[in-house]
């Protein structure tokens, strides 16, 4: 039988660093560069604590290369405790600034001798492509600045002889989502969040005067947030800089909002990237639009330029995962490589940890801009990856999506949309883009109302394009979701609504239920011929337990909703020694526990994957006591809401209590937080039941 790895925690990973890794460099520094960014600082609490795990030494470089510049205490060593309770906070903790010095030879001689007199051998740098390409520079120039050094005799040939090369690894720290080698930069998802959250209440003002917003969203040269924020909020038009729009586009753009008043749409969002182009490499402003839509439709349009709210705020629970998985894979290279090895930067792909070229990254990334500035936008679209160029179809499919009738001779579908299980956010999106979609296509779209049982009872609602005004924002699910279990006398119930409706097509959004379901229609197909028809499933459940998807609609709003509230929690707590045991939901999957803790910088996840035993339990409160005692102020245990059938949550705080009795010296409180209190825009009632305390006292 195959034992369970022990349960890894930092704690434990501090008390076994693997000294055999870090032979090859034993002190690292670290900075962050350019524009700030959320996330930053999970990538650097990653840094220093897996290389702590690893045998390193890691330095702070505050402020950045200005700080390298100026060494003294702009270097300094940090702990394990240094980077504790960082990962919830937006920018970062070790400053960044712009350095002219940096970019003289003698400054650089100056950040060399200062690396060198704190014996560090490897840096990981954190920033966008020019601080990345600022640390090529610095280390490929590296030999020549100590035998500069050693002329000018401040530096002795033989610590110029103990550090020949300078080992290098880069993340790309940028809301711009702008570089090769990754899927996402660092700060991006925060920054779509910002974008999000504020488009859903420019929406809302907009749709009461029945107006029209420009909305001016930041990126330099990269149109990846206007795009994703434009597709997330459903924008009626886009301008970015890699796809200048053709000739004419002013025309098309007006026709499109004509177009829209006329199906009854009440607002109008138009997202425009800070670095859109027209043909002509002639920058596209929101004052253009606005002066376009005045001139064109007699229509007093409104600018919001966003600006640094974009890179504000506290980290999404993506911004603090992501950056945390590649913090520790940069510690792995940069112990594990030579120090004349060719630098790597750190990314993810297609959800995993990437490592890729640095320099062949950036020159990638330049050649962007090459081909834009050539007029080349076709290659530079496709240079931006397959996942923009979709989004890019899709969007512009959806904007210009209208009510339509058949084409002639067209066979008109009948397509009917559902749910099965229960809702999860992102539903309404699915449901609303499926409808438009459908409806373009000129063929009829049927909502079903309730789920399988609704379907059961022929719960039919044709719908229409004002049908899903606004349900882009909406939580839940607005055509009904539940988890009923239907009868077998059920099935021939539904093959009569399916035959009377005549409907060509099934398309079911919703959990495991909905995949169950599918299949028992299909199994039955033989002898029902109602049931010979094409099924669709589009996952959505929150949590994220479902075959052929990596994550499923739903998940990434509860991840943040739970972070929300145990941000929240973590404040109250520091006032006064708490420690939270806070359930989540997820059935039989640890997806969300195990996330959210990571997330969050939880002590302990259960999750049912791994189950809990008495002694996990023990050496936990034990572990926690200890820490408490030490000074710790915040204690945080996710617990997935199936972990273990018999070590409850409540359970788990009463026998916290009961058995840390002994430690009265530490005086902290556990609170036992239901996963009821976690569920993503479930929350309204529930917080009530969500404050039974339960005391602790060590
Ligand atoms: O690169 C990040 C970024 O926020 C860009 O999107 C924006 O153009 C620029 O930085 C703004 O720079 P600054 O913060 O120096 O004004």
């Amino acid at each position: 039988m195959n034992t369970p790895p022990p349960p890894l925690s930092w704690e434990a990973a501090v008390a076994a660093p693997d000294t055999a890794r870090a032979r090859k460099i034993s002190r690292i520094g670290i900075l962050t560069s350019g524009g700030d960014s959320q996330g930053m600082n999970a990538a650097l609490r990653a840094v220093v604590r897996a290389g702590i795990h690893a045998g390193l030494q890691v330095y702070a470089i505050y402020e950045g290369y200005q700080g390298m510049v100026q060494g003294g205490d702009k270097i300094r060593r940090l702990t394990w405790q240094d980077v504790s309770g960082i990962l919830q906070q937006g920018g970062t903790v070790i400053g960044s600034a712009r350095s002219s010095e940096f970019y003289t030879r003698p400054g650089r001689r100056q950040a060399a001798l200062n690396l060198i007199q704190h014996d560090i051998e490897g840096l990981v740098v954190i920033g966008g492509d020019g601080s990345l390409t600022g640390a090529n520079l610095f280390r490929q120039e590296w030999s020549a600045l100590l035998r500069e050094l050693v002329a000018e005799g401040r530096l002795t040939q033989e610590l110029a002889d103990a550090h020949p090369q300078l080992a290098l690894v880069g993340m790309v720290g940028s809301i711009d989502n702008d570089m090769f080698g990754t899927d996402m930069t660092i700060g991006a998802d925060t920054a779509l969040h910002r974008i999000v959250e504020a488009v859903d209440n420019i929406t809302s003002s907009a749709a009461s005067h029945q107006r029209t917003f420009i909305v001016e969203v930041m990126g330099r040269h990269c149109g990846y947030l206007a795009l994703m924020a434009g597709l997330a909020t459903g924008a009626n038009w886009l301008l970015i800089p890699e796809f200048p729009p053709e000739e004419g586009w002013e025309d098309v753009m007006c026709e499109t909002i004509r177009a829209g008043r006329r199906a009854g749409r009440r607002h109008h969002i138009i997202m425009v990237a800070e670095g859109a182009l027209d043909r002509g490499g002639k920058l596209l402003t929101c004052d253009y639009v606005k002066k376009t839509l005045s001139e064109r439709l007699r229509e007093e349009a409104r600018v919001t330029i966003l600006g640094h709210v974009q890179r504000g705020g506290a980290p999404s629970a993506f911004d603090r995962t992501m950056p945390t998985q590649l913090g520790y894979a940069a510690v792995e290279q940069i112990a594990h490589t030579a120090p004349d090895d060719e630098p790597q930067l750190i990314g993810i792909r297609d959800n995993r940890v990437h490592r890729s070229p640095l320099m062949e990254n950036v020159r990638k990334t330049h050649r962007v801009a090459e081909l834009i500035k050539a007029e080349q936008y076709a290659e530079a679209m496709n240079m931006r990856g397959r996942a923009f160029v979709e989004a890019y179809q899709i969007l512009q499919t959806v904007m210009l999506a209208q009510p339509r009738p058949p084409k002639p001779g067209q066979h008109q579908l009948r397509i009917a949309l559902m749910h099965a299980d229960g809702p999860a956010p992102g539903m309404n999106t699915a449901v609303r883009a499926a409808v438009r979609l459908g409806l373009d296509k000129g063929h009829t779209m049927l909502a079903v109302q309730d789920g399988i049982e609704g379907l059961a009872r022929g719960k039919f609602k044709e719908m229409q394009w004002t049908s899903v005004h606004g349900w882009v924002a909406r939580g839940g699910a607005e055509l009904g979701a539940n988890r009923r279990e239907i009868q077998e006398s059920d099935y021939a119930r539904i093959a009569e609504h399916l035959r009377a409706q005549r409907v060509d097509g099934l398309f079911i959004i919703g959990g495991w239920m909905g995949y169950q379901f599918a299949y028992q229609l299909h199994q039955r197909r033989e002898h029902t011929p109602e049931f010979r028809l094409p099924i669709m499933c589009l996952p959505a459940t929150i949590n994220n337990d479902l075959p052929g998807t990596e994550v499923t609609i739903g998940a990434d709003t509860a991840l943040n909703t739970i972070i929300q509230v145990v941000d929240k929690l973590k404040e109250a707590a520091l006032a006064a020694r708490r420690c939270f045991v806070v359930e989540v939901m997820g059935y039989e999957c640890g997806y969300l526990a195990l996330t959210a803790g990571m997330a969050t910088g939880a002590e302990r996840m259960y999750i049912p994957e791994e189950g809990i035993t008495l002694d996990d339990l023990r050496a936990d409160v034990e572990r926690l006591a200890t820490s408490f005692r030490r000074g710790k102020r915040v204690g945080l245990i996710v617990r997935s809401e199936r972990a273990d059938m018999y070590y409850t949550t409540d359970f788990i705080a009463t026998l916290f209590e009961r058995e840390g009795g002994g430690c009265s010296t530490c005086g902290a409180r556990f609170w036992a937080i239901p996963s009821k209190a976690d569920a993503p825009r479930r929350l309204t009632g529930s917080k009530r039941r969500a404050s039974r305390e339960r005391r602790c006292n060590f």
